[in-house]
């Protein structure tokens, strides 16, 4: 029922973790492996190791999350040698400047199946977040479509992670760049970038790195979210990857609906570990058999306007 297809590679499934969540060490990797994610789904990875940014560095409710990690990770070549057979893998990149970016990206193993540019951390203090430079961002996509042509011809995924965007002329000028390079899938959102959240009690910030700004994520993050992955979707001929505000099935057909392939697991994964994979593809399917669907390319993008 779940079988869908990124660009040209096809899936059992359509759910996996966002980048970020239980994806860090070799542990971790190994549990999205054996657990119901469609895909597995690296760290986001810079050339040298990093720590990340100082505890705490996670906060949430209910109804929302913030993080400013900084980019922990063990380094480009732990996870440019990692080999798993019957899933896939995917890097998600995330180098400090521009050429980082492209000496990661020339020197893939065929061990990978994907990767995932990431054009929107927002936790580096002193970096901006690359999707929100429409230049910079032509420029690398540019360089990085030519090293990668020759890969996307055997059916290698292109994808790139984008910052959400709130205004229509962001929208169609980040289309533009993206319909002329050979990017073919695309994941919206990252988190909603420097939010600041507060304990009125104490006084203090939730967390501690950038004096408490941090990435938003969580249930108030999916209207950003469907209103980027629609967007996209209508506007480029790429797969798109939903992500943000998906905690149940009903999240995730939401996403579908408004034009998801698949749909990526970020705050929800990390409050309730692997499970989750195994519990939203049931309400999933449980949803879709209510609504009459048998696959989700039945109802794919198919949203309506009122
Ligand atoms: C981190 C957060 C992000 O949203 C991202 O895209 C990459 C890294 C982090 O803080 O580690």
């Amino acid at each position: 029922m779940l079988k869908t297809k990124i660009a040209n590679r096809e899936y059992k499934t359509c759910i996996y973790n966002a980048s970020g969540v239980n994806c860090r060490s070799k542990q971790n990797l190994d549990e999205l492996y054996i657990s119901n994610s469609a895909i597995v789904l690296s760290k986001s990875c810079t050339i040298q190791e990093r720590k990340g940014n100082m505890e705490p560095r996670y906060f949430d409710t209910e109804t929302m999350s913030i993080n400013s990690s900084g980019l922990p990770n063990m380094g480009y070549s732990f996870y440019n040698t990692i080999n798993y057979s019957d899933k896939d893998y995917f890097m998600s990149i995330s180098g400090m400047t521009p050429n980082t970016n492209i000496f990661m990206l020339q020197h893939l193993t065929d061990n990978i199946n994907g990767i995932e540019l990431n054009l929107s951390c927002p936790n580096i203090k002193g970096k901006s977040q690359l999707g929100y430079d429409f230049e910079a961002t032509e420029e690398l996509l540019r360089k990085a479509s030519e090293i990668l042509d020759d890969k996307i011809k055997n059916d290698f995924i292109f994808g790139i992670k984008l910052p959400p965007y709130f205004d229509e002329l962001h929208f169609n000028n980040m289309a533009d760049i993206i319909n002329n390079t050979k990017v073919n899938s695309i994941t919206c959102i990252n988190s909603i970038g420097n939010g600041l959240v507060v304990n009125p009690y104490s006084n203090k910030t939730a967390i501690k790195p950038k004096n408490g700004f941090g990435g938003i994520g969580g249930d108030i993050v999916k209207p950003t979210a469907l209103a980027n992955v629609h967007k996209f979707y209508k506007l480029t001929n790429c797969s798109i990857v939903g992500c943000g505000g998906i905690s149940n099935g009903i999240d995730a057909y939401e996403h579908i609906l408004c034009g998801a392939s698949a749909v990526q697991i970020g705050t929800q994964l990390y409050k309730e570990g692997v499970g989750c994979f195994d519990r939203i593809e049931s309400q999933l399917k449980d949803f879709m058999l209510i609504k009459g669907y048998t696959n989700i390319s039945k109802f794919k993008g198919q949203l309506e306007y009122l």
